[in-house]
């Protein structure tokens, strides 16, 4: 694996192997790598000749008093990881290399309206006009490419499909399933936050989604219910507190009334200092 810190030179790599035909696959992160990007990384390289990881705590997605800071980094664990799981290219820029006049300074911003409205958009309003933006500038550093993101972000995917498809990049998005811990909690950079007795309960965000996806799957059409019966699995739970659950289009990604076809649930629960999001597809019965 060939580890570059500069735009220049990734540049100049990318050149070379694709004058010598190579395909690209690119999985974005911000480090602190888990078998969740590993998934990706993976995946990208069973499908692409080169796949270019890269890793970058991108501070234009992180409002005044969230965890830039903080977030966990571990970039010598990070370029073993993405070696182990087939990355061919690391690029980890420091903060000069991506906004050189300082991330105050980028000027240009691009938002993806009414998708980012809702759920983590109406908790961190900020937050995914500075995800798209870098996004962007990644597949222009990076050019024609397959793209690796998570289902476990399943809003992030759906506004950066959104985007490629609104701004024409030569870009095909390819959505990845969650990987879990064997208790089901959804693999994240975050769940270092956790205190011992917080990491136990918090597959209880998991469960009030699966409790969500029986009552549909059992014929509960009302989504109101749905929603109240998995806000209640997690009050029942001590330590975390909710943010939403939600029944959405699975497209749109905006709230239904009536379960009758599939949907995606979603949740978001504080516990401490950190903040856990999942989600869940489900499908009422096939005889309705
Ligand atoms: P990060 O949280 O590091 O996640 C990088 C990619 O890994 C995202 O596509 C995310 O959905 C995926 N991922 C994280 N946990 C996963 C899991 N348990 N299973 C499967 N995939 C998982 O998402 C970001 O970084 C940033 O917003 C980024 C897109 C890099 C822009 O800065």
């Amino acid at each position: 694996m060939e580890t570059t810190q500069t735009v220049a030179a990734l540049r100049g790599l990318l050149a070379r192997r694709r004058a010598e035909g190579a395909s690209v696959g690119l999985v974005p992160t911000m480090g602190y790598l888990h078998a969740g990007h590993q998934e990706l990384i993976r995946r990208a390289g069973e499908e692409c000749d080169e796949v270019v990881t890269t890793i970058f705590v991108n501070s234009l997605q992180f409002a005044a008093g969230e965890d830039l800071d903080q977030y966990p980094r571990d970039p010598a664990g990070d370029e073993a990881k993405a070696a182990g799981a087939g990355s061919t290219i690391l690029f980890a820029p420091p903060p000069a290399e991506m906004y050189p006049n300082g991330a105050d300074q980028v000027a240009t911003s691009v938002s993806v309206a009414e998708l980012a409205a809702r759920m983590e958009g109406s908790s961190r309003p900020t937050h995914f006009a500075g995800v798209c933006t870098v996004v962007a500038k990644l597949f222009n550093l990076v050019g024609p490419c397959s793209a690796y993101f998570g289902e476990k972000d399943f809003q992030q995917l759906a506004i950066i499909r959104r985007m490629v498809e609104d701004l024409s990049f030569e870009v095909e998005v390819v959505g990845c399933p969650t990987v879990r811990e064997a208790d089901g909690l959804a693999m994240s950079s975050r769940n270092a936050y956790l205190t011992p007795e917080e990491r136990e309960v918090a597959p209880v965000l998991r469960r009030a989604l699966l409790h969500g996806a029986e009552l549909i799957g059992e014929g509960q059409r009302s989504a109101d219910h749905v929603r109240g019966e998995m806000a209640a699995v997690v009050e029942a739970a001590p330590l975390g507190t909710l943010d939403y659950v939600e029944v959405a289009d699975p497209r749109s990604l905006l709230p239904v009334t009536n379960c009758d076809g599939p949907v995606r649930l979603f949740g978001a629960v504080q516990f401490g200092r950190a903040r856990l999001i999942d989600n869940l597809g489900a499908e009422p019965p096939a005889h309705g």
